[in-house]
């Protein structure tokens, strides 16, 4: 990618990855993904803002060299996870001088994960500002945004804030900043849904923390820069609160039909009473797409056949990746069917056992519905309404 000028004096030097398909071999990235690195000349100090992926660290040594950066100060590591500092072990060989400077607890995963000398880190601690002359970096140690390494950059001079992981979201582009504030909204959802909602509670804080500070411009390190930086500020204020949506999310599995039924008649009764319905086929689904859903969603319903003694494993799977992601989903459903036995409902609660979610009563029936079960869906329909009301 070209070098691009932030504000004055402050480069983004890492690397598009317009390519890239899959996210910690899981999550899907239907735009590719960036690694976001800036380097900041003060009039007394140079620091590079993060590294990048190493599969990508020669693009980042090729922005260097053409800015003619011929010595660093500072690298600092906001998050050691390998896509930010990746190319930290080639950087200190290049720039022998050169200090990481991290929390304490990154000193000790680049360590681990990475290798880094602790000789070579200086350990900042929250509040704590570094002096690059004209410039200033301030900083905000955030665990769990994304490891408990975590820590915020801020430059007070132009308003940046350097936000690593926190408010970023999984797409390549040639803007330096946002230009489709929509397409910015959909991915960044999908990104915070899968990466930051299991730490909304310590969101919430640091969302009030940065209450103090004046920013104009929010510098992740995935996506574009976010200006006005109140966009995507008020974008996780909404989704790390406790409101929820009119909104019944379900994803579900059918091998013959039955299950398919059921699902279909329980989201046009909910339909028709004024309940918005996401359906996720799960043979087809995308895993982000529905973790996006849960983001706003009142209540999860699973819909699941039994295979082999207990949920179909695609089914457990989504159920293992809510439980995982913790939505501030308020209920929690389970309807199916079953052939002659099995522990299906057992096993998915078991598999939920971390939502905080209240569990409605299970439909679950032996072969294919009849009016008797599409009387008890009716009737969870009903439970699921007068509970939307209640909030
Ligand atoms: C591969 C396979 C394994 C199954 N294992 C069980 C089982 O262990 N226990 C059970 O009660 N039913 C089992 N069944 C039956 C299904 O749970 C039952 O047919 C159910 O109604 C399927 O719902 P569906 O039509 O939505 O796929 C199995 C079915 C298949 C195809
Ligand atoms: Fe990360
Ligand atoms: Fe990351």
């Amino acid at each position: 990618m070209a070098i691009l000028e932030v504000t004055s004096d402050v480069y983004s030097v890492g690397s598009q990855d317009w390519n890239r398909t899959l996210f910690d071999a899981f999550i899907g990235l239907p735009k590719g993904t960036s690694y976001n690195a800036h380097l900041i000349r003060g009039s007394e100090k140079t620091a590079l803002l993060n590294a990048i992926d190493p599969d990508k660290e020669e693009e980042l040594i090729t922005h260097l060299i053409r800015l003619k950066v011929s010595h660093i100060d500072y690298i600092v590591a906001l998050h050691t996870e390998q896509d930010h500092s990746g190319a930290i072990p080639m950087l200190l060989e290049l720039f022998p001088s050169a200090v990481v400077v991290c929390t304490e607890s990154g000193m000790d995963l680049l360590g681990r994960h990475l290798g880094v000398d602790p000789q070579r880190c200086k350990v900042i601690s929250d509040n704590e500002t570094l002096s690059l002359g004209n410039k200033t970096l301030q900083f905000m140690i955030t665990p769990w945004v994304h490891w408990p390494d975590s820590m915020l950059a801020y430059c007070p001079e132009d308003k940046i804030l350097f936000s690593c992981d926190l408010f970023g979201s999984h797409y390549a582009t040639s803007d330096l900043f946002v230009t489709d504030f929509a397409e910015e909204k959909v991915l960044a959802k999908r990104y915070f849904a899968e990466i930051m909602m299991p730490f909304r509670s310590s969101i919430v804080e640091y969302l009030k923390r940065l209450e103090a500070l004046e920013i104009d411009i929010i510098a992740p390190s995935h996506g574009p820069c976010v200006k006005p930086a109140s966009f995507i500020l008020d974008l996780y204020r909404v989704w790390t609160s406790d409101e929820t949506e009119n909104l019944v999310v379900i994803p579900y599995v059918s091998m013959h039909g039955s299950v398919k039924r059921m699902v279909h008649h329980l989201s046009d009764v909910l339909v028709e009473q004024g309940v918005a319905v996401q359906l996720f086929d799960l043979t087809t689904a995308d895993t982000g797409d529905i973790a996006a859903s849960l983001v706003d969603a009142r209540t999860l319903i699973l819909g699941v056949p039994t295979m082999l003694f207990g949920p179909h494993p695609l089914a457990a799977s989504v159920a293992f990746v809510a439980n995982m992601v913790r939505p501030k989903t308020k209920y929690l459903g389970i309807i199916g069917s079953y052939g002659w036995g099995g522990r299906t409902v057992e096993v998915l609660l078991e598999l939920t056992a971390m939502m905080q979610a209240e569990r409605l009563e299970p439909v679950y029936i032996q072969g294919a519905p009849d009016g008797e079960t599409y009387d008890a869906l009716d009737a969870l329909a009903q439970v699921i309404i007068e509970k939307h009301h209640e909030n």
